[in-house]
């Protein structure tokens, strides 16, 4: 892969960072992953808008203009090589050339790169389908900031990660204080029963893919609401789907190993992936 730091582009093994950035040592940072699919972008003017949004939030400087940040990714993705692309754009907060505490005298930093496409379910994979646990781990937004900032305060996602491993599942969805269903490390989640689709509009973040996802259920006649979704419907769904960019709609098949519905791919599930892939072509 190619990586863009400090101004230049350099293979991915000469790419790094201070190990005073704020970024390495805070979680100080926000980031955001587009995909680029035979050699094109997917929806990047969405995923730059949301960088620069979660970026002005932590109040942390782009040091450069969108369109300048949009060719760059382009040149991380064309020096490459590769036609199938996962690109991740990051913006931190840097550190002090003095040393100094007070956080107006960091440099911010981007830091941008493409790498092999990164799946969370491989298209092999999809008629299988994904088998999740539904972690007790708690999701903890950082409602301090705004839970809709793209970050990377993962930790409670990585112990979610440990809990699905030593269940033998491959992923975690994480509920929210009151029982509810939040997000998973790097997707959205989605219950159908009886031709409804819900999904959570509370403490996740907004994915691309999840907006996405909600314009095609439009398309498709299937009545699809954003509210507070109880764990407990997860468990009784038909059908229950996950979307990501790494992925984009994935089928959940199993939770807490038992049969999400019949087991296997559903066809709500069937026909909003297959709309979605035929946005690739
Ligand atoms: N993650 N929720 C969280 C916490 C995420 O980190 C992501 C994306 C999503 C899905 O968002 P989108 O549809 O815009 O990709 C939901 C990226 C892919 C990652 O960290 O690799």
């Amino acid at each position: 892969g190619t990586a863009y730091i400090d101004g230049a582009f350099v293979p991915m093994s000469e790419a790094k960072i201070s190990v005073l950035d704020w970024g390495f040592l805070h979680s100080d940072a926000t980031y955001d992953v587009v995909h680029v699919w035979k050699g094109r972008f997917f929806r990047l003017d969405s995923h730059i808008e949301r960088f620069l949004r979660s970026a002005d939030r932590l109040r942390l400087t782009l040091p450069v203009s969108p369109g300048e940040l949009a060719r760059i990714l382009a040149e991380c993705v064309a020096r490459s090589g590769f036609q199938d692309a996962y690109v991740e754009m990051v913006l931190t907060r840097g550190a002090s050339p003095t040393f100094s505490r007070d956080l107006r005298d960091a440099r911010h930093q981007l830091i941008c790169f493409a790498i092999p496409f990164g799946w969370i379910l491989r298209p092999e994979q999809r008629e299988a389908g994904l088998s999740i646990v539904l972690s007790d781990i708690r999701r903890i937004p950082p409602d301090s900031v705004d839970p809709t900032v793209k970050n990377y305060h993962w930790l409670d996602f990585v112990m979610g990660l440990y809990d699905a491993y030593d269940r033998g599942a491959q992923s975690a969805v994480l509920t929210d204080a009151g029982g509810n269903l939040a997000e998973g490390p790097g997707f959205n989640i989605f219950t159908v029963r009886q031709g409804r689709i819900a999904t959570p509009d509370r403490g996740v973040l907004r994915g691309v893919t999840r907006q996405t996802a909600i314009a095609l259920a439009a398309e498709l006649g299937f009545p699809l609401e954003e509210r507070l979704v109880a764990a407990a419907e997860a468990l009784a769904a038909d059908e229950v789907f996950v979307t990501s960019t790494a992925g984009g709609i994935m089928p959940v098949t199993r939770i807490n190993a038992a049969a999400v519905g019949a087991g296997r791919m559903g066809p709500v599930t069937r026909a909003l992936l297959e709309a979605y892939w035929a946005r690739h072509d």
